[in-house]
């Protein structure tokens, strides 16, 4: 009896399994549902109270392209699954989805969130490269993201200040490229590309830490360029690691490489990054495999409706999880890639178990949207809207089954 009970104890972690959730039929049942209840003049679903009900924000708000891309993920799904798809025209919902965010192709108060306000747009030039409406969407928010762009500083603006000198960006920016590279694709406009790769470098430079963590916000100085704080803006503290932050590195520079592969610009230091940031993000994870709202972040005090419990980020977990499988897809080590794929696949497994929540709106709960400004324990669309995309990428990459 000896012998298993030695090779128990000394075999690896248990591998984990891709959670059959991701495949559930709950969630096209829960999206039509919900795009059921958009209110109308349209707003939103952004995140949920802590029971579970969508609370509903006017489409000028940074997450306003998520619900809208959400059908067309699916509508890639029912092509990737078509023994499971049943009749629902999801592109022609994803389209009438999109319609409230048109408007702001003119007129929004998003700063770099452009690039995530163009991502329904994006996902319509997949279906219909031609469509003329998207075309001009993608190019009206990349020239938007564009005029953002300060030579001196190397990067485009996020947030906007009160002092026009105090110029913020923050990590999150790094998803927002894609509006440039998309644009650059249609017009030929090699000003945009070099406007991505140049704040892609100066990120490198200045957001990653020596021990491949990442500052969430710096201030840099307009006129001269130079660094004036590194601080936090979501996180636990100024010199913590933000889990969402970190994730939407590792995706923004695995995506970079992506991007610049086979072409003049290709160039391994993006794809060195995205290896670092995943390298922290994995060996940082706490045993039980569930990815914290800040990797720094203490147990909650008495007091919280979670005390005692580190609060999970289920958004920052799908979307570090999309992050591991493209920069998979990118990868040149064999064991490196083993490595993000296995990582991947544990951080879906972990959070499938603690947030798939069948009796909420949302897919998922245990997001943490702020939890300084005390939003968390919520779902959120776009910890959603990753979670149907990292399903949709494990079976396009030939690791998982519908
Ligand atoms: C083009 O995309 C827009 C915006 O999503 C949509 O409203 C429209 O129906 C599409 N038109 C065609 C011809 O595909
Ligand atoms: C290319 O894009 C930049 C940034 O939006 C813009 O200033 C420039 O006019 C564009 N060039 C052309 C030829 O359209
Ligand atoms: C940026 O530098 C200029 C010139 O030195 C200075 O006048 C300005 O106050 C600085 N801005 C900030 C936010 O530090
Ligand atoms: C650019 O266009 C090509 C072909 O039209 C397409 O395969 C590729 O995915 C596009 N890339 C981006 C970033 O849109
Ligand atoms: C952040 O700074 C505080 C105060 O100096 C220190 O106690 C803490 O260990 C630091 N945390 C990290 C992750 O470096
Ligand atoms: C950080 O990432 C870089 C690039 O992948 C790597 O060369 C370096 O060893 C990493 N540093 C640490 C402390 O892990
Ligand atoms: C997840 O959310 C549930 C309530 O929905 C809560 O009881 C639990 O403590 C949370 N766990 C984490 C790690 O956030």
């Amino acid at each position: 009896m000896l012998f298993p009970i030695l090779l128990l104890a000394l075999s690896p972690v248990q591998a984990s399994t891709v959670p059959s959730n991701l495949f559930s039929p709950l969630i096209s049942s829960k999206i039509l549902k919900t795009s059921n209840t958009l209110p109308s003049p349209i707003k939103y679903n952004q995140f949920t109270t802590t029971s579970g009900n969508w609370l509903f924000f006017v489409p000028d708000t940074w997450t306003s392209g998520f619900f809208p891309s959400t059908p067309y993920a699916l509508d890639a799904r029912a092509k990737l699954c078509p023994d499971q798809a049943d009749s629902t025209n999801w592109v022609d919902l994803g389209r009438s989805l999109s319609t409230g965010l048109i408007p702001l192709e003119h007129s929004n108060t998003q700063g770099h969130d452009v690039g995530f306000l163009s991502m329904p747009f994006q996902w319509e030039l997949l279906v219909n490269p031609q469509n003329e409406t998207a075309i001009q969407a993608v190019n009206a928010f990349a020239t938007d993201l564009a005029a953002r762009y300060n030579p001196v500083v190397g990067c485009t603006r996020s947030w906007d200040t009160a002092d026009p000198t105090d110029f913020t960006v923050i990590i999150d920016n790094m998803m927002n490229l894609q509006v440039l590279f998309s644009s650059y694709n249609l017009t030929g406009n090699t000003t945009l590309l070099s406007i991505a790769l140049t704040h892609a470098r100066t990120t490198i430079a200045n957001h990653i830490r020596t021990d491949n963590s990442t500052w969430h916000v710096i201030e840099y100085n307009s006129t001269i360029g130079s660094v004036i704080r590194k601080r936090t803006a979501q996180g636990y503290a100024d010199n913590s690691t933000w889990s969402r932050g970190q994730a939407w590195g590792i995706y923004g520079f695995a995506n970079v490489y992506k991007q610049v592969l086979g072409t003049d610009n290709e160039d391994e230091v993006f794809l060195d990054t995205a290896r670092g940031l995943a390298s922290y993000f994995l060996d940082h994870m706490p045993g039980d495999g569930i990815v914290p709202w800040d990797f720094n972040a203490p147990a909650e005090g008495t007091g919280s409706p979670l005390a005692g419990v580190v609060p999970a980020d289920s958004s920052a977990a799908t979307i570090a999880a999309n992050g591991l499988l493209l920069l998979a897809q990118v990868e040149t080590n064999d064991d490196l890639k083993q490595k993000w794929i296995d990582g991947a696949i544990n951080i879906l497994d972990k959070i499938t178990t603690l947030a798939w929540k069948p009796s909420w709106q949302s897919l998922l709960s245990n997001g943490t949207v702020n939890r300084p400004a005390n939003n968390f324990a919520t779902g959120i669309v776009y910890g959603d809207y990753y979670y149907i995309t990292a399903g949709n990428m494990l079976v396009e990459m030939g690791l998982a089954q519908c």
